[in-house]
């Protein structure tokens, strides 16, 4: 997968994506991760790339033409014409594990992160082809939620995580919270480690996982447990566990 990312703050991106997991995969090539920064498509000796804003208000306003240039010369160099675009936005689909599935699943991603109050309308209606907020709240600039998307989606890329930490009992990729985890020592200031998982019983620990995991999702985000693919059995034990508790 390639992914280009479109920033007037280059220097951001230099430490989360210079370690761990994210940068094992850029070494191993199965991502190749580019940052452009915006300003050299800023016009005149300055090399301006905002503006204030058409009637008024306050706050800068990224202009259209730094983002349509930079956008379309990636798109060219890499003879792609096709790439998604994907604006940074605190008024997009609100991401989640679903979202980066969608995404692994595309061989490219142009990110195009907003500073300022904002940026020029016409960048969302002609150039983004998909607008992504990371939550509900406004964030200085697009960079961080850049960041966010980047690394949930890379962990979910084939062969980027080692088997020993796999996605595939993380918290939302089947629908349900992971269950708890536990390490060395077996006894810490008196709490012991559930006995079952010493057992060396390995379909005792897979059932005692899956009983876990759907009983955090009760108690933590029920509303995930609509949709979750759960057997008759386990609608059961939900049921019995909602009257118990009343
Ligand atoms: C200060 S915000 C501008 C917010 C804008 N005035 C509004 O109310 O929609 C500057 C930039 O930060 C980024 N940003 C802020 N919050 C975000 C969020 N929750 N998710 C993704 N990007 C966000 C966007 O790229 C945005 O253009």
């Amino acid at each position: 997968m390639r992914i280009d990312i479109l920033t007037l703050f280059p220097n951001m991106f230099s430490g989360p994506f210079a370690e761990s997991i994210i940068k094992r995969a850029m070494d191993r090539n199965l991502i190749s991760i580019t940052i452009h920064n915006l300003r050299d498509w800023g016009s005149g000796k300055h090399k301006v790339v905002d503006d204030y804003p058409f009637g008024g208000g306050t706050g800068m306003v990224m202009k259209s033409e730094p983002l349509f240039e930079a956008t379309e010369a990636i798109k060219a160099e890499g003879a792609c014409s096709s790439a998604p675009v994907i604006l940074l936005t605190p008024q997009g689909r609100v991401f989640n594990q679903r979202i980066a599935a969608e995404l692994a699943a595309l061989d490219r991603l142009i990110l195009i992160c907003g500073h300022y109050e904002g940026i020029d309308e016409r960048v969302r209606e002609h150039l983004a082809t998909d607008e992504i907020s990371i939550g509900d709240y406004v964030l200085t600039g697009g960079e961080l939620a850049a960041m966010v998307v980047v690394d949930a989606v890379v962990r979910q890329l084939p062969g980027v995580l080692g088997s020993e930490d796999s996605a595939k009992d993380d918290s939302h990729t089947s629908g349900l919270l992971e269950y708890p985890q536990y390490t060395r020592p077996r006894t810490y200031r008196g709490w012991e480690v559930p006995q079952v998982l010493l057992s060396g019983n390995h379909a005792q620990i897979a059932a005692w996982h899956r009983e876990q995991s759907i009983l955090r999702t009760l108690s933590r985000r029920p509303e995930l447990l609509e949709k979750a693919d759960l057997s008759p059995e386990e609608r059961e034990l939900i049921s019995a566990r909602s009257v118990e508790k009343g």
